[in-house]
């Protein structure tokens, strides 16, 4: 799967490349203290929804350490709730704290050494899952992919997104491992440019062929037949189907619809929240001006224009073909579907802004 990682737990510390340098720079940091993992959630160290569970699961792990008493739940607790305030759209971060909690719950009393160890196993078992889950998911998603087909993606949903192969790319890379000879559309996903500087550069490491666009020239190539079927990740999607995903999915969707190219989406369960009964539920980051106003640290925009930059945006559900996750792919209707490939593993407690615990 290539020659790096994405985040791991080394001997006590929490490693992890730094996505903000890619594609020009590979360069990895290392965390002794759990708040450097919070503000590198912020700040984009790291990200991608299933990548900032794990970051959050290592992250407590690494911050339980640090607590003078760690049997008083309360410190526990607000130890919990700074990762819960890094980022608020990826329902993954929610999901890996309470993972977290759960076992924090189950050790409590039984003293400082013992919930040191099981907190750091729990969060090595969340990264350890990831990367089977995304495997599974691919080999689900690689049967709705055509041989010879183009397929376009959006954002980074790959190894850099997760702890590694990737939900959407994973789809992309089990087609690919199958000898489906498929080619890739990267729209270079403006203002952070995941697509330019992670996708492509993920795509180009595994030799698939690639082709870089810029966000606007989706609906020109779907107008000329050049893609064949859209496959996305997803932060957070909610019991109806609906797809919260990195801004721009829901104007390609709207695309793909018009011009009947199958539009799929890759989602873990860790990232579908029962909770959730609608994309109007979902919390949409707004993230800094300086994002949209500049670009690689140059001035591109006025001085003190007003700018809107909300992160992600939703996609409603009957814009959506199928949803693919590692237990099987779902069809509408999407509420009775999901609710059964989810299962009881998760029960409807309201996850993200912490209301209904
Ligand atoms: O703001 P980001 O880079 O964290 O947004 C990432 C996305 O929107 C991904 O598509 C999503 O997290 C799925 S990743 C497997």
């Amino acid at each position: 799967m290539g020659d790096f990682f994405t985040i791991e737990w080394q001997d006590g510390a929490v490693v992890m490349l730094d996505q903000r340098l890619l594609p020009t720079r590979e360069i990895y940091r290392t965390y002794r203290d759990y708040r450097g993992v919070a503000r590198a959630i912020k700040d984009m160290v790291i990200r991608g929804a299933p990548a900032i569970g794990v970051a959050a699961a290592m992250g407590i792990a690494l911050g339980a350490r640090q607590l003078k008493k760690i049997e008083q739940s309360e410190e526990f607790e607000r130890l919990c709730q700074e990762f819960a305030a890094t980022r608020p759209t990826a329902v993954n971060l929610f999901w890996a704290i309470d993972r977290m909690r759960a076992v924090y719950d189950r050790v409590r009393k039984q003293g400082r050494d013992v919930i040191c160890a099981r907190l750091e196993r729990e969060a090595i078992k969340v990264h350890d899952e990831d990367i089977a889950i995304n495997r599974r998911m691919g080999r689900f998603g690689a049967t709705l992919i055509p041989k010879g087909a183009t397929v376009m993606t959006h954002c980074n949903a790959g190894a850099l997104a997760t702890a590694g192969y990737g939900t959407a790319l994973g789809v992309i890379r089990a087609a690919w491992e199958q000898g489906k000879n498929i080619s890739v559309f990267v729209p270079e996903t403006r203002p952070f440019l995941q697509g330019a500087r992670l996708t492509a550069w993920e795509l180009q490491k595994e030799g698939i062929p690639a082709t870089l666009i810029t966000d606007n020239m989706v609906g020109h190539f779907m107008q000329k037949g050049k893609i064949d079927c859209v496959v996305v990740g997803t932060d957070r999607t909610a019991a109806n189907g609906d797809v919260a995903n990195k801004i721009g999915t829901y104007t390609n969707a709207v695309l793909a619809a018009r011009h009947e190219v199958p539009f799929y989406v890759a989602a873990p369960t860790s990232s579908i929240d029962l909770a959730c009964p609608g994309g109007e539920q979902i919390p949409i980051e707004e993230r800094s001006a300086r994002e949209v106003t500049h670009v690689f640290g140059r001035q591109v925009a006025p001085t003190g224009m007003r700018v809107a930059n909300p992160a992600f945006d939703v996609t409603p559900h009957d814009l959506v073909s199928a949803i693919i996750t590692e237990k099987g792919i779902a069809r509408d209707p999407y509420l009775k579907v999901l609710s059964q490939l989810v299962g009881n593993g998760q029960k409807k407690k309201k996850r993200g802004n912490g209301e209904e615990k």
